[in-house]
């Protein structure tokens, strides 16, 4: 990590996770320079994020953001539930929506009657790695449904979501494969282009 630090030819080192159990994610992370955590999984940038200054957001969560907004779609005053709560996954994304001024609950494996929860979101955003961990009856209608995961089932790779229910209920969904997935490698260039925001 010290050699990448160091070099002036790297703008930016994107941690492959998971790593290899023997090795801890939060040493690796904080060893790299902040300027350079372009998929903000160090303490420096979740720091930012949380108080609001200028931070590289983790990609997944930028590539929410930037869904919403290429398809004109309105955050503020919106009631959005993350299910879900990794530092990659659910608690960045749930904190790039308050900071677009939503109302936001955060759902995950100890929440009790998850579907009365989920039922009340205009944006649902499911990141729990469990196909199907979301289906039709879980879903107001009309709602804005963004799926992060990426999991391979009987040689497929599907998300958290119920798809081809879902799609009859919400109003707007992200697939897997082709969603959210490309757009996360996007803005990890984009990071490394311009920095942190
Ligand atoms: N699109 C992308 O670029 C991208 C990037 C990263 C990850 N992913 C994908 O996103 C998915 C999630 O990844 P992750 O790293 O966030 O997973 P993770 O670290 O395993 O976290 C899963 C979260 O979901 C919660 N959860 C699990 N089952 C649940 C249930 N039945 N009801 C409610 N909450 C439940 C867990 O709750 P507890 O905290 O209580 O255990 C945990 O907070 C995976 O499919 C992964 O491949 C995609």
């Amino acid at each position: 990590m010290a050699a990448l630090n160091d070099d002036a030819n790297t703008d930016g080192v994107v941690l492959l996770l998971p790593l290899p159990a023997h090795i801890r994610q939060r040493i690796v992370t904080d060893d790299l320079r902040p300027e350079k955590d372009v998929d903000g999984l160090g303490s420096r940038n979740a720091g930012n994020l949380l108080l609001g200054f200028p931070s590289f957001i983790p990609s997944t969560a930028d590539a929410m953001l930037a869904v919403l907004r290429d398809a004109d779609l309105s955050v503020a005053g919106s009631n959005a539930v993350v299910v879900g709560r990794s530092n990659i996954g659910g608690k960045p994304v749930a904190l790039v929506l308050l900071r677009q001024d939503a109302t936001i609950t955060i759902c995950h494996s100890y929440t009790q009657d998850l579907a009365s929860i989920t039922r009340s979101a205009d944006i649902l955003v499911v990141s729990t790695g469990r196909p199907g961990s979301i289906t039709a009856d879980m879903v107001k209608p009309g709602a804005i449904v963004l799926d992060a995961g990426i999991n391979t089932v009987n040689g497929k790779v599907v998300g958290d979501i119920d798809f081809a229910g879902v799609k009859e209920v919400a109003s707007f969904l992200t697939p897997v494969p082709g969603g959210l997935g490309p757009l996360t490698h996007l803005m990890l260039i984009r990071h490394t282009l311009l920095g942190p925001q």
